[in-house]
């Protein structure tokens, strides 16, 4: 895979597990600096839902490799409207369902898939100012980003986030189907977390100079006001001293 290309502008690369509050993160800290953003679970999420809309077995390496380079991905970097089609489709709500979230790990797991990303990732950073979120982005996509940050959060308060993502006001009122959902919702991240950190390609590390926030106790806008400050610190600082 080659490596990154020599940027003008910083990088902020946002990596972790499943629901640790990435996405809304690093959209406030793009926000917060005026950076771009870039979703790139997002684009392992519609190589998925174009492998299940092709009726690609998903579970066999060589078939998702052979279809690797078909699907057309475009994304845009905009934090108050990130947007994303797959041959020109836009494909933003159908990727966010169960079936794609069941199925993504194994197709992110495969190098084929891989490397025709990180390609399309590496040309949509370009010249940097922009917060990239993922699994590889510090020790892969832009291993010398200025900042790096490995966001976590007890498996819990992920499954509780998600939950209250995705739960409609029914589930939310009962307390038995509140109870089955986060317990099922937890044991669907703790899956993906699993196959994620265990591959053989860019698995989920936490990459050499990252710095680790735990938002367990955190509310949003404290670690998004906790990572610019960072941000700050370390690289403004940094670019005029
Ligand atoms: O971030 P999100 O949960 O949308 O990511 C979906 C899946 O995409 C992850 O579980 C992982 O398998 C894959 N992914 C990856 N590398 C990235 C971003 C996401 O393997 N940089």
């Amino acid at each position: 895979m080659p490596t990154a290309a020599r940027r003008s502008s910083p990088v902020v690369a946002i990596d972790g597990p499943s629901g640790a509050g990435k996405s809304s993160v690093s959209r406030g800290v793009a926000k917060a600096l005026g950076y771009r953003y870039l979703d790139t679970g997002a684009m392992y999420r519609a190589v998925t839902w174009w492998m299940l809309r092709h009726d690609v077995d998903i579970h066999d390496a060589a078939q998702v490799a052979a279809h690797a380079a078909l699907p057309q991905i475009e994304t845009g970097t905009n934090p108050a409207n990130p947007t994303i089609t797959v041959d020109g489709l836009d494909v933003s709500g159908p990727i966010r369902g169960r079936d794609v979230t069941a199925a993504v790990s194994p197709v992110a797991a495969v190098p084929a898939v891989r490397a025709r990303l990180v390609e399309i990732q590496r040309q949509a950073i370009g010249n940097g100012d922009i917060v990239v979120e993922g699994r590889d982005i510090g020790s892969v996509v832009v291993p010398d980003a200025e900042l790096k940050v490995y966001l976590t959060a007890a498996p819990e308060a992920r499954a509780a986030r998600r939950t209250a993502e995705l739960s409609d006001p029914a589930i939310a009122a009962d307390e038995v189907s509140l109870h089955t959902t986060l317990h099922t919702t937890k044991e669907s991240l703790l899956h993906r977390d699993s196959i994620d950190s265990s591959r053989s390609t860019s698995p989920l590390t936490r990459a050499e100079g990252a710095v680790e926030v735990d938002s367990t106790d955190m509310s949003l806008n404290e670690v998004v006001e906790h990572v610019v400050a960072l941000f700050r610190s370390r690289v403004s600082a940094g670019a005029t001293s």
